[in-house]
């Protein structure tokens, strides 16, 4: 598949016109403006805590509605009069992904019950939730404990190690994996494909990226195919086995839902977790008396990984768009109206976190974050989340105490996407 000349310039004309409305609004102050067009070392905080300033619910000049209010978030992301379905009026990319022929690969964001208002995200839904249950969580901990064993033995006796590629990244893809049936990982192939398409939760950037991103999904899509082929003419008790059963044998669910539910638990608990262990360890290795409560009682890395999630999300912010009038905050909102949650910006808010700057593994109300949102979509793989990070982080100051940064920290360049692309680590 390639991309027509046509539509190259299409995308090259919409990103000039975006960056000429967002720099001199960035310019300006304007906090979401800012935040799009921040580079990729900038400490975002300093942000939210300018958007706050402008009310608990304030709109920026590129027409959306922004809040870093926790009370403001919570109560939209719980609020029917609000969906997802936000492409009329962001950059709508299931268009942006077609060929010249008019096709396009599923994608696992745009395609899939997270995109979708209910009923049919209520339906879909619950085809995967069965395995996200606490006691299905409970039967899985020996294995995450095994498999991050595993990769911190393979680390063993190495002077310098990459605490992202060869720990962080490592543990999500191979435990959803092992979830899926799948007993031969090509660890640079999934890294790949989840750099390339967590990066465009931000929105798509260049030509080249468009290119980039179509690819990994037409290869993402043929590595499903095969997989959902092979696994129906041979169903086991794996989660891709549980979906084909829980789908199959009902009119209203379609081939595409299958490929799209399949490739959305992939790749939804892959960046977002991979990140949330990074920005774990990077906390630890940088604040010492947590660290050291983490070596001396394990147990607290429950405590640490949670104030981590409040503390810098893997996610920073997620969108809604109300789908008839709303007045929100005394605004009245016309049907479509899209409202920015500021996910990590809420997570701070001292209304609800004193001190909210502050890393406290003894805060009480940690758990209250939005990091994995809130309402009808909170993440159905938030508890797995919680037990990879957690167990990643007990087992790492376990067997490295005195691990520390060896080398320049490297962030990712998206702003949607919090965490590091590289942390070298050495264990003594
Ligand atoms: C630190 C790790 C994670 C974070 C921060 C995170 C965050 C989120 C957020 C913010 C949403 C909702 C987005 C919205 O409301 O617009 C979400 C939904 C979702 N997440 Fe996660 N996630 C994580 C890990 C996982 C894992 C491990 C899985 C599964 C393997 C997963 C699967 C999903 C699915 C399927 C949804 C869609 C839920 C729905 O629409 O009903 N996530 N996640």
């Amino acid at each position: 598949m390639t991309t027509s000349f046509a539509q190259s310039l299409r995308l090259r004309t919409m990103l000039l016109g975006f960056k000429a409305v967002t720099r001199p609004l960035a310019w300006r102050g304007d906090p979401m403006a800012r935040i799009l067009t921040a580079g990729r070392d900038t400490d975002p905080y300093p942000f939210y805590e300018d958007a706050r300033a402008l009310g608990d619910l304030s709109r920026s000049g590129l027409g959306l509605y922004v809040s870093a209010s926790h009370r403001v978030s919570d109560s939209v992301l719980r609020d029917p009069r609000f969906g997802v379905d936000t492409r009329a009026s962001l950059m709508d990319m299931k268009k942006m992904l077609l060929d010249s022929k008019g096709r396009r690969p599923i994608h696992p964001v745009d395609d899939s019950f997270i995109a979708l208002d209910p009923p049919r995200h209520t339906r879909l839904r619950r085809t995967v939730a069965p395995w996200f249950t606490p006691r299905a969580l409970r039967d899985l901990t020996p294995l995450v404990e095994k498999v991050v064993g595993e990769f911190l033995d393979e680390v063993e006796g190495r002077d310098q190690w990459e605490l992202m590629d060869d720990f962080a990244a490592r543990i999500p893809i191979r435990i959803i994996c092992e979830m899926f049936g799948i007993p031969e990982i090509d660890y640079a192939r999934f890294i790949r494909w989840g750099t390339v398409l967590g990066a465009t939760l931000d929105g798509i950037r260049s030509a080249a990226e468009l290119a980039r991103v179509r690819a990994a999904l037409v290869d993402l899509e043929a590595f499903f195919v095969d997989l959902l082929d092979g696994r129906r003419r041979n169903l086991g008790d794996d989660l891709v086995s549980s979906v084909i059963r829980a789908q199959s044998g009902s009119d209203e669910f379609l081939r595409e839902d299958l490929l799209a539910t399949c490739e959305l638990l992939m790749m939804a608990g892959y960046e977002t977790t991979l990140n949330l262990i990074g920005n774990a360890g990077l906390a630890l290795l940088t604040h010492r008396e947590a660290r050291e409560r983490v070596i001396a009682s394990p147990s607290s890395a429950d405590n640490a990984v949670e104030e981590v999630l409040r503390w810098d999300s893997s996610v920073q912010y997620t969108v809604r768009a109300a789908v008839e009038p709303v007045t929100l905050e005394g605004v009245d909102l016309p049907t479509g109206s899209l409202v920015v949650l500021l996910l990590a910006g809420a997570n701070r808010d001292p209304d609800v976190f004193p001190h909210p700057d502050v890393l406290d593994l003894d805060r009480p109300n940690s758990r209250d974050h939005l990091s994995f949102s809130s309402g009808i979509h909170y993440c159905v793989g938030a508890g797995l989340a919680r037990l990879e990070a957690a167990v990643g982080m007990r087992m790492l100051f376990e067997r490295y105490p005195d691990l520390r940064i060896s080398g320049p920290v490297v962030r990712r360049r998206s702003r949607n996407i919090r965490g590091a692309l590289s942390i070298p680590v050495s264990p003594r």
